[in-house]
Order: structure tokens, then C-alpha cells, then sequence
């Protein structure tokens, strides 16, 4: 798995838009990957309820790629670092249900996991410029949190340039993700915009062969990564 960031843009591909009663053979699916990207809803912070631990540990242990938990859930704080626990290499929690970012941040990191910060439409990146050391990741939904299939929101665009800016002013090698609404048309804004991990779910799952529907994502996301 070895990168050079912003230059080899990385596919996670959402199994929420897979067959739910074939889960290990819609993850053979998806072998050419980077990631595995698992949303993790619970009812409450979203309108929509999918897995949790159970099967998150479950997949883990067959998934031909790592696991990158998105995690759409109340009190992260709490529940969070279980992921870690259960195998997910990547553990993403939401900036606007955390209590103590930083703190669990932290936590998932000491676990062996990356810490992912996500962030809804409507939330801005500035007040987490100054705890991007203290990550692995930011995404920035491009989709209200919840459902697939929805089309991709072009007014999260200045966010993304303005977080990839933060990111090179940084200094660091913090990857920038994009979930909702990727596909063949929109996924060139997005790297334009400076994203390097791209989620698709309806884009892949929903393609008679997901491997090229990685491989013609990766190809378009390459030709316009960010400088
Ligand atoms: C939405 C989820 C996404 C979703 C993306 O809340 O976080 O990961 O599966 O699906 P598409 O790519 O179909 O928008
Ligand atoms: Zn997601």
C-alpha cells in the first residue's frame, strides 16, 4: 500500500450499495481496491440504520483489502474505538458527533487503527485546521450523510480546496477523502479540488464489473490530482 500523497489517488469502494446477503463475495468484488469502505449508520446521528461491530469484525477477517470504517454514529467517543479493536485499519468518526476529537483521535491511533475526521456538508473545515496533526484523515461528505445513490453536492467543493490547502501548509501527509456521489462524472472535481481518497458505492457496486469500474476511477481521479 505504499503512496506518494496526492499523486496515486485511492479508491474505497462502499459496500453499501452491495448485496447485504452476499457479503464476502461482494468484497471478492472489490479485490483491486485500495479499501474497503464499510458505513456504519446506528439511527440516530443519521436517518438510516446499516451494521455495526458484529459484522464489521466479520468482514474484516475476509476482506481482501483493508477496512475503512465511516463511522455515521452518536457518542463515537464511546463507540469508536471497538472498530479499531474489531480490525478496521482506517476508523473514521464524525467532527459534529465527538465530544473530545482529539482524545479519541489519539486513542484510535494507539489501537494500531487511522483516525479519519469526517465532516457533513454544512460543517466548515477551519476549526480543525489546527488538529490535523492529531489525523490520519479528513473527508469531506459530498452527500448528506445516510443513504446511497444521492447525487454529489458541488457546493462542498470550496471545502475540499480549502482543506487540501490546510494540508499543504501543514506539511503533512494527511489524505483527503471524498464520500457521496462519486462517480465517472464527478470524480474529476473532486481531485481537482484536492481530494485523494475517493468512495464510490452505486459507482462500483452498481457495475456489471466493479474492477473496471475501480480501475476507470482511478484513471480519471490520476489525470487531475491536485499540484
Ligand atoms: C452515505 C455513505 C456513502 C455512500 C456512498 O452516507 O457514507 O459511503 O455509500 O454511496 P454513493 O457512492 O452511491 O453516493
Ligand atoms: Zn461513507
Amino acid at each position: 500500500m505504499a503512496r506518494l500523497a496526492g499523486v496515486t489517488p485511492l479508491i474505497s469502494p462502499s459496500i453499501l450499495s452491495a448485496d447485504f446477503a452476499n457479503l464476502q463475495a461482494e468484497l471478492a468484488r472489490i479485490a483491486t481496491a485500495d479499501w474497503a469502505h464499510v458505513d456504519v449508520m446506528d439511527n440516530h446521528f443519521v436517518p438510516n440504520l446499516t451494521l455495526g461491530l458484529p459484522v464489521l469484525e466479520a468482514l474484516a477477517k475476509v476482506s481482501p483489502v483493508p477496512v475503512d470504517a465511516h463511522l455515521m454514529i452518536a457518542d463515537p467517543d464511546r463507540w469508536a474505538p471497538a472498530y479499531a479493536e474489531a480490525g478496521a485499519g482506517s476508523v473514521t468518526f464524525h467532527a459534529e458527533a465527538a465530544a473530545a476529537p482529539v482524545r479519541l483521535a489519539r486513542e484510535l491511533r494507539r489501537l494500531g487503527a487511522r483516525a479519519g475526521l469526517a465532516l457533513k456538508p454544512a460543517t466548515p473545515i477551519e476549526p480543525f485546521v489546527d488538529l490535523l496533526p492529531e489525523v490520519d484523515m479528513v473527508l469531506v461528505m459530498t452527500v448528506e450523510p445516510g443513504f446511497g445513490g444521492q447525487g454529489f453536492l458541488d457546493a462542498c467543493l470550496p471545502k475540499i480546496r480549502r482543506a487540501r490547502a490546510a494540508i499543504a501548509a501543514s506539511g503533512l501527509d494527511v489524505w483527503l477523502q471524498v464520500d457521496g456521489g462519486v462517480n465517472l462524472e464527478t470524480i474529476e472535481r473532486a481531485a481537482d479540488a484536492g481530494a485523494d481518497v475517493f468512495v464510490a458505492g452505486s459507482a462500483v457496486y452498481g457495475a456489471e464489473d466493479a474492477a473496471a469500474a475501480i480501475s476507470e476511477l482511478r484513471a480519471a481521479a490520476a489525470g487531475h490530482t491536485h499540484p
